[in-house]
């Protein structure tokens, strides 16, 4: 994880950097630090703990430099400490580099580099970079101006495992290299100023135009043109790429937190994700050209993706088998990746992520290709990594996401999935009246997203009910058990509070053992035909002494529950959409009442770009 910033230009670096930085906490936290270079001195704060510590850091105001690079992290080698923090320096102090990534090969670079001489002072993985870049810096005997990009890119040769890396040079303080490696890093190109950060909304104040590079490619960025390298070094040309999003959805917008504000955007996020994809007239996914025989051919959809990305998978894959009549699976990145999944050309597989940036998502969606199936990504970022690995890409109209808890990534990746389902069985020529009843159904869902967040008293009472509990249990069947799983990881991301989700079936063969007096338990009841079979569960946990809330469509009797809330009705497909903004909201109200740091919450990383 970790977020990485880079500056240069003609303005003072270090409070557009801290600034980058501010916006990439989300990736990281622990401790962060910036080098800047002013003539030919490099000059390197660090420390641990929050980057708004960066502010008081002695000697702050003195990096008057207009080059310069930061970095906000995420531990992974070597405990949260100003020793670790990057930016990391090479012995001669001539070379500054932040890393996001894990350099896999550390240990052996580490040995080789200190049998040449050199002492480490930190436990990272990354100080063997600076280290490498000079070892090849020194024995370089040229002078000419490419000697810092060879030395930088005979050391990546070196390196296994990821990376994003920025690296300035005292020898060269008009300049700044940049290269990545399963790792992402965006280039941000301003009039007489470029940028560089780990992703497009912390920079969008500044520009709107970007480079993105692949995997091995070098940048050398000066203040007014950037240069790029392959590999072997042969220049390569880039083009710039225009960024749609506004700089004030990446704010807070008079919102407490992101996250609040990211649950408001719903309908919004809804209503541009639906589209052009889905009309009154027409379902669109032509840009695919997937047809009619291929889609016949296919004999097995995988749906692959990790934590809410993987939820909102699941809350489709009934969608897709009811109207496409081919099975699906849906499977964690991270499982997918290391047991063989049979694939085929004959298979097609759906990468979801919101980042498009997740390690073992690219790694599943790889794995996929190299046995023939066709792949496609459903991204919410332009550009990102998935998206440049996959045969196709189609994109959530959410904006930027913030909130290391995903809220609107959700909701506008059930809606999308659910208007894909619709287009493949439209192609496959399985056209019927259910099918065009739920195309009606997503179209009134943004209105009803509205009217669902329009109710947040009852739900706000009961989380200052609740917020001190140590255990919830969420159930549900059929879709409602998707979001129950949804709610119950929304809980434990922001709130702490263990939780178990359960289909309500299974109740009986285990967790009921764990029912006893005032253990809460959240219900959620939306599909009319499981209603019944789903209240009797209810009230086997009544009997033990529950606390229940219950989030429904249906009309009950709200007597029988410390608590209810009453959402939309909509088809039971496509109902997750509604019935996980209550759990949303119930997790960031709890997560208040414990006044905790919503939009950070502790060990966590928004964008997952290691193992
Ligand atoms: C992290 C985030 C989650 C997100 C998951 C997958 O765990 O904290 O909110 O659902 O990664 O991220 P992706 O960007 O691939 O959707």
């Amino acid at each position: 994880m970790c977020g990485i910033v880079g500056y240069i230009g003609d303005k003072k670096a270090c409070p557009i950097l801290i600034n980058g930085l501010l916006r990439l906490e989300y990736r990281g936290y622990d401790s962060s630090g910036i080098a800047t270079i002013e003539g030919n001195l490099l000059s390197c704060l660090k420390d641990k703990g929050r980057v708004k510590n960066l502010y008081d850091l002695k000697g702050i105001d003195d990096l008057v430099g207009t080059v310069g690079i930061a970095h906000t992290r995420w531990a992974t080698h070597g405990k949260p400490s100003k020793e670790n923090s990057h930016p990391h320096l090479d012995n001669s102090n001539h070379f500054a580099v932040v890393h996001n990534g894990i350099i896999e090969n550390y240990h052996e670079l580490r040995e080789f580099l200190q049998k040449e001489g050199v002492s480490f002072l930190s436990q990272t993985d990354t100080e063997v970079i600076p280290n490498l870049i000079h070892y090849y810096y020194q024995k370089d005997n040229h002078t000419d101006e490419l000697k810092f990009l060879r030395a930088v890119n005979r050391a990546c040769q070196d390196l296994k495992g990821s990376f994003a890396i920025e690296v300035i040079c005292q020898d060269y303080p008009d300049s700044m290299i940049v290269v990545r490696k399963d790792s992402p890093l965006v280039i941000g190109h301003g009039n007489g100023e470029n940028y560089i950060s780990s992703d497009i909304p912390a920079i969008l104040s500044f520009t709107k135009d970007f480079y993105l590079l692949n995997d091995y490619e070098f940048a050398v960025l000066t203040r007014d043109c950037v240069d790029f390298y392959d590999i072997h070094l042969n220049k390569i040309k880039k083009d710039i790429k225009n960024i749609e999003w506004d700089a004030a959805s990446a704010e807070k917008d008079g919102f407490e937190d992101f996250m609040l504000k990211e649950i408001f955007e719903q309908p919004k996020s809804v209503r541009e994700t639906i589209g052009s994809r889905l009309t009154k007239e027409d379902c669109n996914f032509d840009d695919l050209s997937f047809s009619k025989d291929y889609l016949n051919s296919i004999r097995h959809i995988y749906i692959v993706a990790c934590g809410t990305a993987m939820h909102a998978g699941l809350a489709t894959k009934p969608i897709f088998e009811k109207f496409c009549h081919i099975p699906v699976t849906v499977d964690i990145a991270s499982e997918f990746r290391y047991r063989n999944p049979i694939i085929d050309e004959h298979t097609l597989c759906l990468y979801i992520s919101q980042s498009g940036e997740t390690a073992d998502t690219i790694a599943a969606l790889k794995l996929a290709k190299s046995k023939g199936a066709r792949t496609l990504a459903i991204s919410n970022v332009i550009g990102s990594s998935i998206t440049r690995e996959a045969d196709y890409s189609i994109y959530t109209h959410a904006g930027p996401e913030i909130a290391v808890a995903s809220t609107k990534a959700y909701t506008s990746q059930v809606v999308l999935l659910s208007i894909l389902a619709i287009y493949f069985a439209e192609v496959l020529g399985k056209q019927n009246e259910e099918l065009n009843c739920l195309k009606n159904d997503i179209l009134e869902l943004a209105e009803k997203v509205e009217k669902t967040l329009k109710n947040i008293s009852d739900i706000k009472a009961f989380a200052k009910k609740v917020y001190k509990e140590t255990d919830m249990f969420f159930l549900g069947r059929g879709s409602d058990y998707t979001v129950a799983l949804e709610g119950s990881l929304k809980l434990k991301e922001i709130s702490y509070i263990h939780s178990e989700a359960y289909a309500s079936g299974e109740l009986k063969h285990g967790p009921i053992a764990l029912i006893e007096n005032d253990v809460t338990v959240i219900s959620i009841l939306t599909d009319p035909k499981l209603v019944e079979k789903s209240i009797s569960n209810i009230q086997e946990v009544i009997t033990r002494g529950a606390k229940t809330l219950v989030i429904t469509n249906q009309a009950l009797d709200d007597k029988k529950f410390d608590s209810m809330i009453t959402i939309p009705n909509t088809n039971p497909l496509i109902s997750p959409i509604l019935s996980v903004i209550p759990l949303q909201l119930l997790a960031y109200y709890i997560s208040k009442e414990k006044g905790l740091d919503v939009d950070k919450p502790r060990n966590l990383a928004k964008s997952v770009t290691v193992e």
